[in-house]
């Protein structure tokens, strides 16, 4: 089912190989972070250094994850590239379509009812194309790759911000956009920035109530949100050998709020502990033939100073128990201060809920720890003032949770198990006790704590904290309250002090699980028929894209000059629309809507040169495609910023826009225009924005010599005849001019195995 051992012994033959060879080229010692990149290079052995923040490199990631929501369109699109199989191994996992409410049993089923379109869909591709498939109860994504497929030393990408949780078995795992999974899967290389380095040295020991997340909850502090962009933080030091292989798995999670690449850990003891608990000794034995090259190198961690870019030092002997938020992942408060600050603040006091879960904190450890604190409660004749929810990490750990009378004590508090899957982490959640906009606090062992992430209430004020600090906090009902050294009343009026967490590393009797919720994809997945109806709002198979003729990009019409910041929200706008993430055309209702229109400053209001009238500009450029007419969109700086979505390119293109000029690009999204064949260029003049009016007409007239390293020219007619002829350049290698000529990346390594 899972990994294949012999793709694991030929990954580690390759990095016993070119580590030394970086080595030797880079002539310094190597941190783990840059063992693994040298070793996945997209061209093999390493023949030059690279720099940090600076080069594009190509690499060949050893695996692909998906979940449910981002699969649909990647895998409609893998669809497009022709292939048998995907070319490298891929998994699918259905977990954020499950809403939370009534429980696990009643609310699984609701959801295979309102989402089994979905899940029959991707369960079809999946077998068709030789990708595992975890069905809905099955687990969270990066819980399920944590037990089954990560590995010391491997690198991976997902579809998922927190892919990045694979860093706690020691993998450079990586988030990513759909159009970066299907480049992978169709077999073509994945582009990265090589990434700067921070170092966290980490000392000590844990002890009492501070657990792994007080680590990452102290570094967010440190470094905020923004401060591991473009970075991998590579975690390392006697401490680190100090916790569990889960416990770096929460820390490595929440790396993706501090705007990190990813974070991961040295191969050690505890990861030798959970890959033989997980039924993966095999993978254990071949990790300690190459130990020395999972991990980094001795004098880089002697001297970390010299070799990342940033260091950090943590004592975990002294560090504090924390709960961060309200609103914002970053602001990192130590328990115990939290009462006055929330009295300055006017943050609600009283806490309404404990949530426990998601992929950052729903191991079996987790478990145990916030059991134990669950536990005294029902010892001590404690009942709790806050409701309590409970979403396991995955259907292994759930039954053997079950089994080791776990999930027992929750209940006896009268707790509300979800389904093992995302639900309220990711707004999945009908919160029965609140309707409305009220002021309220929960706590919760998540990752995310942004406005509205939990329940859609921009009021709610949700905390951050360990799954045994939630549990404190949730039973005491105060956000003020410090178990350290605060006391409860109890049911019989008695003062009670809770004591310290105490938790098992791993199950003694090991984990257990009846059915673990995977299925295999067939051997030869030829005859497999893909289930889309045909009159779905969901889903839609998608056409390939027809080349622009050169013909076409004359008489271009201007749909849309965007004003200010146009972030790939403002052209492919979330919330609701995310339902139709698999239905390009329903989803193309919602492209550039949230653009400014520098003419009259509102959204969703351009003028159709056709008729003179104004309208929204889905309406708008649907009117120019049924005529045959071309557009383009004119933005300003860092056009696309925001997420890797590829929708952002695919539906201005499924639309009939053919280019995008801009005074600059985020570079993502300009990639993304460039894989689905359209033109993403740039002012050479920036002041030539200004030349733009709102009737123009553009001709591209060199378009026929379209070539690398070579500007276009374009002609602007305006209104009243006149014309302006301007320099736009491009970044276009001969490879994606291909792409262009042939209508998207994907058509042409169609035709390529044709
Ligand atoms: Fe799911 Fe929340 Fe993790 S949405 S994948 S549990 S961050």
């Amino acid at each position: 089912m899972a990994f294949d051992i012999d793709m694991i012994k030929k990954v580690y033959a390759q990095i016993s190989e070119r580590v030394d060879k970086a080595r030797e080229i880079t002539g310094k010692p190597l941190t783990l972070s840059e063992k693994i990149l040298y070793s996945h290079l997209w061209e093999g052995n390493p023949t030059k250094a690279f720099q940090r923040g600076k080069d594009y490199v190509d690499f060949a990631p050893d695996r692909i994850a998906c979940q449910d929501a981002t699969a649909q369109m990647a895998l409609l699109q893998f669809m497009q590239a022709g292939k048998k199989t995907v070319a490298v191994p891929t998994t699918v996992h259905c977990d954020h379509l499950i809403q939370a409410k009534q429980g696990a049993a009643l609310d699984l089923k609701r959801a295979n009812e309102t989402s089994n379109e979905v899940f029959d869909f991707l369960e079809s591709v999946s077998n068709k194309y030789g990708i595992g498939f975890w069905r809905p109860g099955a687990g969270i994504i990066h819980q399920v790759v944590l037990e089954n497929y990560a590995f010391p030393g491997g690198m991976m990408i997902g579809t998922d911000s927190h892919t990045v949780n694979a860093g706690g078995l020691g993998m450079v795992a990586i988030g990513v956009g759909g159009a970066d999974a299907v480049d992978v899967m169709a077999g073509m290389a994945w582009e990265l920035k090589f990434p700067k380095l921070i170092g966290v040295k980490l000392t000590g020991e844990l002890n009492g109530w501070t657990a792994s997340k007080d680590v990452i909850l102290k570094v967010a502090g440190i470094l905020t949100v923004k401060g591991g962009t473009g970075a991998i933080v590579e975690y390392f030091g006697p401490g680190a050998k100090n916790l569990s292989c889960t416990g770096k798995g929460t820390i490595c999670n929440m790396g993706a709020e501090i705007g990190a690449t990813t974070s991961t850990f040295g191969y050690d003891d505890a990861m030798e502990r959970f890959l033989r608990a997980t039924d993966r000794s095999d993978i254990a034995d071949e990790a300690n033939k190459i130990r020395a090259y999972l991990t980094g190198d001795d004098e880089v961690y002697a001297n970390p100073e010299q070799y990342f870019d940033q260091v950090i030092e943590i004592d975990l002997s002294t560090l504090r128990p924390h709960l961060n938020g309200p609103f914002t992942p970053d602001l990192a408060t130590p328990v115990g201060e939290l009462g006055e600050k929330a009295k300055k603040n006017d943050w609600p006091i009283k806490v309404d809920w404990g949530l426990i879960g998601s992929c950052t904190n729903s191991s079996y450890e987790d478990l145990s720890r916030a059991a134990s604190i669950a536990q005294q409660a029902v010892d001590k004749n404690l009942k709790p003032k806050s409701d309590f929810g409970i979403n396991p990490g995955s259907e292994q750990i759930r039954f053997t949770a079950e089994r080791d009378g776990l999930l027992d004590v929750f209940e006896k508090l009268g707790a509300t198990i979800f389904t093992n899957a995302c639900g309220p982490c990711i707004g999945q959640w009908d919160r029965s006790d609140r309707k409305g906009d009220e002021k309220n606090t929960i706590v919760h062992s998540f990752n995310r704590n942004f406005s509205k992430r939990a329940d859609g209430n921009p009021n709610t004020h949700a905390f951050v904290g360990s799954p045994e600090m939630v549990a404190a906090i949730a039973i005491s009902g105060r956000l003020d309250f410090d178990p350290m050294n605060d006391t409860l009343l109890n049911e019989d009026g008695q003062e009670v002090k809770l004591d310290i967490p105490v938790g098992l590393e791993l199950p003694p009797k090991g984990f257990e699980v009846d059915d673990n919720g995977y299925l295999a994809p067939k051997e030869d997945g030829s005859s497999v028929e893909v289930k889309v109806a045909k009159d779905s709002e969901r889903l839609q198979l998608l056409e390939p894209f027809v080349p622009i003729k050169d013909s076409e990009l004359q008489g271009v019409k201007l749909l849309i000059k965007a004003f200010g910041k146009c972030t790939t929200d403002h052209i492919s706008m979330a919330g609701p629309w995310l339902r139709y993430r698999g239905h390009l055309d329903n989803i193309a209702n919602n492209t550039l809507i949230g653009a400014v229109n520098a003419f009259n400053k509102k959204t969703n209001f351009v003028k159709n040169q056709l008729t003179g009238e104004y309208g929204g500009v889905p309406n708008v450029q649907r009117e120019y495609k049924a005529k045959g007419i071309k557009t383009i969109v004119v933005g300003d700086h860092n056009y696309g910023e925001g997420s890797s979505r590829e929708h952002a390119a695919m539906q201005p293109r499924f639309l009939g826009v053919a280019a995008v000029l801009v005074k600059s690009f985020a570079r993502i999204h300009e990639t993304n225009l460039k894989k689905q064949g359209m033109l993403g260029l740039t002012f050479a003049n920036e002041a030539d924005y200004d030349l733009i009016q709102e009737d123009d007409t553009f001709n591209f007239v060199d378009i026929a010599d379209f070539s690398e390293n070579k500007p276009l020219t374009l002609e602007i007619v305006h209104k009243d005849g006149n014309k302006d002829t301007i320099k736009v350049n491009h970044t276009y290698n001969d490879a994606q001019i291909k792409w262009y000529r042939e209508g998207s990346a994907l058509n042409l390594i169609k035709k390529q195995d044709a």
